[in-house]
């Protein structure tokens, strides 16, 4: 069916945003190398969407509508993919938001607060809930690999995002380095990916000269693509990937380089 070496075969992957841009394209990586995928997301169309184009191409997949920010939906979640795919090997927190107002941040001195607990819950408390479903059952089995959708802007100031963002993004890797000690000795490692401008929906949101000024600061000179970062992500999942641990990998064709 493919030629894509089978670097995945038989493991249950959970790739939660999997509906659009990044998230997608990581469970169709994961799919093409063999995982079974259950790909999450608080839009059950987009997730049924990717799911049923899994099937189409042959693969095991299926679809959870789940809000990552709501722990009684993550539970039931993992519930669910237990009973459909089995317990989970891998797991890709890559659920994310960034609110912009008219293709704008709100400036932080008049943010609203319930707009900051919301980025919060979605892009950093809904990795914790992840792992807090689905990490169990792989320190049971004694293998797991957790990828944590972080962000070059963890590292330093950009006009074009609210505080919320990078906010969340750096606490991104604070988690993954606590858990990378945490969880290791149960055979589970744990990395975060810091895309740079990468080309989804996500980042169509702001004025298209923001992204033309990323591209030209990019020593590579393009924007990004989803299928960028699902290398990244299938090389930290797979077994040749799996000392590799605690570890922050920019994908960013050298934007913003540290
Ligand atoms: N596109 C970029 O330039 C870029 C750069 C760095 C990091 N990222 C990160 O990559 C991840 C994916 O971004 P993308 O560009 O593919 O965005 P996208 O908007 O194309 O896709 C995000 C997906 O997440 C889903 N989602 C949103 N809130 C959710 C929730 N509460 N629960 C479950 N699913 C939810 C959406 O429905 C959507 O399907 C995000 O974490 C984002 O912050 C993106």
């Amino acid at each position: 069916m493919t030629d894509t070496p089978q670097t995945h075969a038989g493991r249950v992957a959970v790739v939660t945003g999997g509906g659009s841009g990044i998230g997608r394209a990581i469970a169709e990586a994961l799919a093409t190398a063999g995982a079974l995928v259950a790909v999450l997301d608080a839009n059950g169309n987009a997730a049924e969407e990717t799911a049923g184009a899994l099937a189409g191409a042959g693969h095991k997949a299926m679809a959870v509508t789940c809000d990552v920010a709501r722990w009684e939906d993550m539970e039931a979640a993992a519930h669910e993919v237990t009973a459909g795919l089995g317990v989970a090997d891998i797991l890709v927190n890559n659920a994310g938001i960034s609110p912009k107002h008219t293709g704008k941040p709100a400036p932080t001195l008049e943010m609203d607060p319930a707009e900051w607990a919301h980025v919060l819950a979605v892009n950093l408390t809904g990795a914790f809930h992840g792992v807090r479903a689905f990490g169990p059952g792989m320190a049971a089995r004694g293998w797991g690999s957790i990828v944590n959708q972080s962000s070059v802007s963890a590292k330093r100031h950009l006009d074009f995002v609210g505080v919320h963002y990078p906010a969340s993004k750096a606490g991104l890797i604070g988690l993954t380095k606590q858990l990378a000690g945490e969880l290791g000795p149960s055979n589970i490692n744990v990395n975060a990916l810091a895309p740079g401008r990468i080309e989804t929906p996500l980042m169509r949101g702001v004025d298209p000269a923001v992204n033309e000024a990323a591209r030209q600061d990019t020593p590579m000179r393009r924007l990004g693509q989803p299928q960028d970062v699902a290398a990244a992500a299938l090389y930290l999942t797979s077994e040749a990937g799996h000392f590799v641990t605690g570890q922050v990998l920019d994908v960013a064709g050298g934007w913003m380089i540290s």
